[in-house]
């Protein structure tokens, strides 16, 4: 799998080291281009024919009727330069503006998620679902703190508080797909952050879907696959009580 084989970027700690700034809080390094390069190429071999869209390059020529690779070479930037162990590969397949399949790779865990619409979702070959907490205190949440966004932070943090207030704990990862991720296979009862990007959770969204659970917008509507968008993840009692309740 070429997922693994790029994972393998993510030990390269000189070039982590070597850092540009994009914005408040955001940067790119070294490891995010080697491994988007290296994906890149190889899908680009096997499927000619399948565009390819990706957190940092350009991407103006991209047509999202057609088919398109979405990838976020490296998801959880600032924890790969921390050397912090919680970063990510995520692919996704969409075909007109629908996700068909989504993989998200964890180098540190060697942990493979793998969905495809319709087929279930998968962690390393076993079938994976959300979890089966109904109430908000046995849930553990993780709040996605926007990073790029401080303007947000008021807003956000007054919901964080009266989340925490009734749920078991809140966690904070760093990571949106490996959040979604971990909503898929349980570990999280649900997840939710304003301004994601396409890169960050198409994946995730279909692994979600496929393992019983909901995505949804902040208005509380399936979520939509927009170049930016407020998501709302949970096993579907969750994401409900997120939405309706606090969001
Ligand atoms: C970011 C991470 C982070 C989330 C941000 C994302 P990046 O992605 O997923 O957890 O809070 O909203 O943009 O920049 O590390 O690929
Ligand atoms: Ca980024
Ligand atoms: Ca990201
Ligand atoms: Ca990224």
């Amino acid at each position: 799998h070429h997922l693994r084989q790029a994972g393998k970027l993510f030990q390269d700690r000189t070039a982590a080291g070597q850092v540009q700034t994009k914005g408040i809080a955001d940067y790119v390094t070294a490891v995010d281009y080697a491994v988007q390069q290296y994906i890149q190429e190889h899908l680009e071999v096997s499927y000619p024919h399948i565009q390819f869209l990706s957190e940092e390059k350009a991407n103006q020529e991209i047509d999202q009727s057609g088919l398109v690779w979405v990838l976020d070479p490296v998801d959880g930037t600032t924890n790969l330069i921390h050397d912090y162990h919680t970063s990510c590969i995520s692919l996704a397949l969409m075909g007109g503006g629908e996700v068909v399949l989504g993989m998200i790779y964890n180098p540190y865990s060697k942990e493979l998620f793998q969905a495809k619409k319709g087929g279930g979702s998968y962690l390393n070959g076993e079938r994976i679902t959300v979890s089966g907490a109904t109430k908000m205190e046995e849930s553990l949440i993780a709040i996605g703190t926007s990073p790029y966004h401080k303007e947000m932070a008021d807003e956000n943090f007054e919901l964080f508080k009266r989340l925490f207030l009734d749920c078991q704990d809140i966690r904070r990862s760093g990571s949106a797909a490996l959040d979604l991720a971990h909503v898929a296979c349980g570990r999280l009862e649900g997840y939710f952050e304003i301004g994601l990007k396409i890169w960050d959770f198409a994946a995730g969204m279909l692994l979600v879907r496929e393992a019983g659970g909901s995505v949804l917008d902040y208005s509380g509507a399936q979520a939509d696959t927009s170049m930016v968008n407020n998501i709302v993840a949970g096993n579907s009692e969750i994401c409900r009580l997120l939405a309706s309740k606090y969001l």
